[in-house]
C-alpha cells in the first residue's frame, strides 16, 4: 500500500540498517524494507538467530543490494560486521524488536551480531517493538523502554489489537507506514522542533435533513501531506479534520474530527491561539441551509422542484487572520478555476496571510482528490513562484522549506 499523503521521496543516498528479531511479525520486516526502498533509501539487514526461525535471509538478500547479516561468526561476511553499520548507515531501525533485544540494548549486552552492531552505532536508533501485551506492559520492559527513550532512542509504540496468540491488547507491531514515517523523520533535520503547527483538512458537510447533504470532493490529501511534512521536520502538529473516512492518518497526529463548517470553525479557533504556524487547507462549505430539518423530507411533500435557502458560514481563515499575533505565520490555500493569481492575491491580503498556495481545481492533475497539484505560491512581501505539477507530498515539503527560508 502506498498512500499519496505518505509518498515522500528524495531520500536517495540515505542508508539504513534494519534489525529483524524473533517475533511472529518478523515477516512484516520485508514490507518495511520495501517501503523504505520506495523512498530511495538503501537498506542493509541484520537478522538475529530467532528471526531466522520466522524469515529466511534469502528473502531479504533477493530484494536488497545492501548487506544482509546472519550472525557474529558467519564466514560469508566481513570480519568487522559488528562495526560495519556504524561506518555506513545513517539510521538503525529494529522492526520488529523483541523484549529480549530491547533489554540487551538498554542494558549494554552485545552477545550476538545485532546487539553488537547497536552498541557501536552512533547515529539515531529506532525500535518498533512487538510482543505479547502482558510482556509489553511488564515493569521490566517498560523500564527498558524508559531507559532507551531517556537516551534519545526512538520507539514506535506497538498497536492495540488481536494478537497472534489470540489475546487482545497492546503489543502488535505498528503499521508499516508509521514505522516508515518515523524512519524518515530520523533522517531529516528537525528544523521545526518546538513549533506548534495547526492544519485543517478535508471537506465539511452541511445537512439539509438527516440524509441529504451539501459537501464537496476534497480528499484531505494535501492537508495530510502538509501535516506529515511538518511532523517530519519536528513540529508538534495538531489536525482538525473534516469528514474524510478513507483518509489514513497515523496515530501520532492528534486529530479533532468535525463535520460542519461551524464545528471546524470552533475547533480551529480554540486551537489557533496556541499555535506558531497555521495552515488551513480545508475546502470549507461557504454556505449552509438556513434550517436543517430534523426528519427526512418526503418527495411527495417537496414536489418536482425545490428552492433552498442558504446562509453564509463563518470564514475560519479570515477570523484567524483577524485575531492573529505578529509572531504567528499563517498559510492559506486558494481553490480557483480562473484568474488564479489575482484571486489568490486578494485572499492573501483580505485574510491577513503570510503565504497563499493557489491551485486550479479545474485541471485533471490538480486540486480535489488527485495525488498531484500544480500550485502558485505568493507571500505577503510579494515573493511569487509557480511550481510544476508535483506530488502533493512534494508540494508539502516545498511549503515547509519556503517557511524555513522566508519566514524571518
Ligand atoms: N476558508 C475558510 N473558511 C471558509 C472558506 C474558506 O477557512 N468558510 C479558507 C480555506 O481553507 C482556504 C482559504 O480560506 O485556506 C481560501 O478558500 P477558497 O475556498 O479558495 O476561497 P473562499 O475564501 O471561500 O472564497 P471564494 O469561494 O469566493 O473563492
Amino acid at each position: 500500500m502506498t498512500l499519496p499523503q505518505t509518498d515522500f521521496t528524495g531520500f536517495s543516498g540515505k542508508r539504513l540498517q534494519l534489525g529483524v528479531t524473533g517475533s511472529v511479525s518478523a515477516f512484516r520486516a520485508v514490507d518495511v524494507m520495501r517501503r523504505l526502498q520506495r523512498a530511495d533509501i538503501q537498506v542493509g539487514v541484520t537478522l538475529t538467530a530467532a528471526a531466522q526461525e520466522f524469515v529466511r535471509p534469502l528473502q531479504f538478500r533477493s530484494l536488497t543490494s545492501g548487506p544482509v547479516y546472519e550472525g557474529l561468526f558467519d564466514s560469508n561476511q566481513a570480519e568487522y560486521a559488528h562495526l560495519e553499520p556504524a561506518q555506513n548507515a545513517h539510521l538503525f531501525l529494529v522492526a520488529p524488536s523483541t523484549a529480549n533485544t530491547l533489554a540487551k540494548h538498554a542494558g549494554g549486552i552485545g552477545d550476538d551480531l545485532l546487539s553488537s552492531q547497536l552498541f557501536s552505532f552512533k547515529g539515531p536508533i529506532i525500535h518498533a517493538p512487538a510482543m505479547n501485551p502482558r510482556i509489553w506492559s511488564s515493569p521490566a520492559v517498560q523500564a527498558n523502554i524508559s531507559k532507551l527513550e531517556g537516551r534519545g532512542t526512538g520507539i514506535v509504540s506497538p498497536e492495540t489489537g488481536l494478537m497472534a496468540c489470540g489475546e487482545i491488547g497492546e503489543g502488535r507491531l505498528a503499521e508499516v507506514e508509521e514505522i516508515f514515517l518515523y524512519a524518515l523523520k530520523a533522517l531529516l533535520p528537525q528544523e521545526l522542533a518546538g513549533r506548534r503547527f495547526l492544519v485543517n483538512l478535508g471537506p465539511t458537510r452541511e445537512y439539509l435533513d438527516p440524509v441529504r447533504v451539501v459537501t464537496n470532493d476534497s480528499s484531505g490529501i494535501m492537508g495530510a501531506s502538509i501535516a506529515l511534512a511538518a511532523w517530519l521536520h519536528g513540529a508538534e502538529v495538531s489536525v482538525v479534520r473534516g469528514p474524510t473516512p478513507s483518509l489514513w492518518l497515523p496515530r501520532f497526529l492528534p486529530t479533532t474530527d468535525v463535520t460542519s463548517a461551524r464545528q471546524m470553525h470552533e475547533a480551529c479557533l480554540d486551537l489557533a491561539t496556541g499555535m506558531d504556524i497555521i495552515c488551513l487547507t480545508a475546502a470549507v462549505s461557504d454556505y449552509r441551509p438556513v434550517a436543517e430539518q430534523q426528519s427526512k423530507a418526503k418527495k411527495s411533500s417537496l414536489g418536482e422542484r425545490i428552492t433552498l435557502d442558504f446562509e453564509q458560514n463563518p470564514d475560519i481563515l479570515a477570523d484567524i487572520g483577524r485575531m492573529r499575533k505578529d509572531s504567528q505565520y499563517i498559510i492559506g490555500f486558494a481553490a480557483e478555476t480562473d484568474d488564479i493569481l489575482r484571486h489568490a492575491q486578494l485572499k492573501l491580503h483580505e485574510k491577513h496571510l503570510d503565504l497563499i498556495v493557489a491551485n486550479s481545481v479545474s485541471r485533471p492533475d490538480s486540486g480535489f482528490g488527485t495525488a498531484t497539484n500544480q500550485v502558485h505560491v505568493i507571500s505577503r512581501c510579494g515573493r511569487r513562484e509557480s511550481w510544476p505539477v508535483l506530488a502533493k507530498t512534494e508540494v508539502a515539503m516545498r511549503v515547509i522549506e519556503w517557511f524555513l527560508d522566508h519566514s524571518d
